[in-house]
């Protein structure tokens, strides 16, 4: 079933764990993300980035997306990622979205809270759930998956946790995204997660539900700790398309070096990208359900 961003991070709160919000810039990744749900009995968060309208434009992924979300017996919440332009925003929930992240970062504050008030206004007329970002994590999620590095060398500038009180009054948003350590793409090194700064950010804002972004290539412990801190939903995309992405190369490798001319047809690829997106899937809802039983019952 297709349920608001608040109701899934509301269950996320009452269970002391975090949602997967899955970018899908790909049918391949959508079917993993719904049969996951499905199989694991947790509810899903897909995402569909701005920054991917090239990869897949709003048009096509968002009748997929939505009517998958209302046939399936999970619990699937369809999100908007980092959107910059109210007016996509717009699209997105005449489409059916059920949450949007407006994404306000890159802003003056005040501006950001002007832009994520409007975004506020715009989603109570649909039902939706409103995130929206304060701090910035440097680094922007798009196309490309080769950015990241670390938070200093992404220009990371970590939450204010003396703002993010204040923010939430004048945003009136559900969700709050954090930068206190993860980057979004690749990490050069150990992720350094600033956790005094998470604990700080939870305490001001009085339990409001906490968004990581950058979340692939993070440890399954420091996901633990994220979530005992209050991060609700782990926003994760880079290292799923990283893995099928090797998986895919691999046996396009292999058919090759068994027969010198044979052909690799593009039908190849896509069920070893769906198999990869499926197990790495699986292993973050498990992870990111931090010992909570499964919430659907079948
Ligand atoms: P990664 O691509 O680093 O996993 O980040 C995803 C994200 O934060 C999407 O908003």
């Amino acid at each position: 079933m297709l349920v608001s961003l608040r109701d899934v991070c509301s269950i996320a709160e009452q269970n002391n764990m975090a949602i997967a919000a899955v970018n899908s810039a790909s049918l391949e990744a959508i079917r993993a993300a719904v049969e996951v749900a499905e199989e694991t009995g947790y509810p899903i968060i897909i995402q569909h980035a701005e920054g991917h309208e090239d990869l897949i434009p709003l048009k096509y992924v968002a009748p997929i997306v939505t009517s998958l979300a209302e046939r399936s017996s999970a619990q699937i919440c369809i999100n908007l990622d980092h959107c910059e332009h109210l007016a996509y925003a717009q699209r997105a929930l005449d489409e059916g979205f059920t949450g949007v992240m407006f994404d306000g970062s890159y802003l003056p504050y005040e501006q950001n809270v002007e832009y994520s008030y409007r975004a506020h206004q715009m989603c109570q007329e649909y039902g939706a759930g409103l995130e929206c970002e304060l701090g910035s994590m440097g680094s922007r999620e798009g196309g490309e998956s080769d950015e990241g590095g670390t938070a200093a060398e992404a220009g990371a500038i970590y939450t204010d946790p003396d703002q993010a009180g204040e923010f939430i009054r004048d945003t009136g948003l559900d969700i709050l995204a954090c930068s206190f350590g993860t980057v979004h793409g690749i990490y050069k090194g150990e992720p350094h997660l600033n956790y005094d700064v998470l604990r700080e950010i939870r305490k001001r804002v009085h339990n409001v539900p906490l968004v990581m972004h950058g979340g692939s290539g993070v440890s399954d412990e420091d996901y633990h700790k994220a979530i005992d801190a209050g991060i609700r939903k782990v926003n994760y995309y880079t290292y799923g398309v990283k893995y099928a992405g090797e998986a895919a190369c691999k046996m396009a490798d292999e058919k090759r070096a068994a027969k010198s001319d044979a052909i690799v047809y593009w039908h190849d690829f896509t069920p070893v990208a769906y198999e990869s997106f499926r197990n790495t899937f699986e292993h973050i809802v498990r992870v990111f359900a931090n010992g909570s039983k499964p919430l659907n019952v079948h």
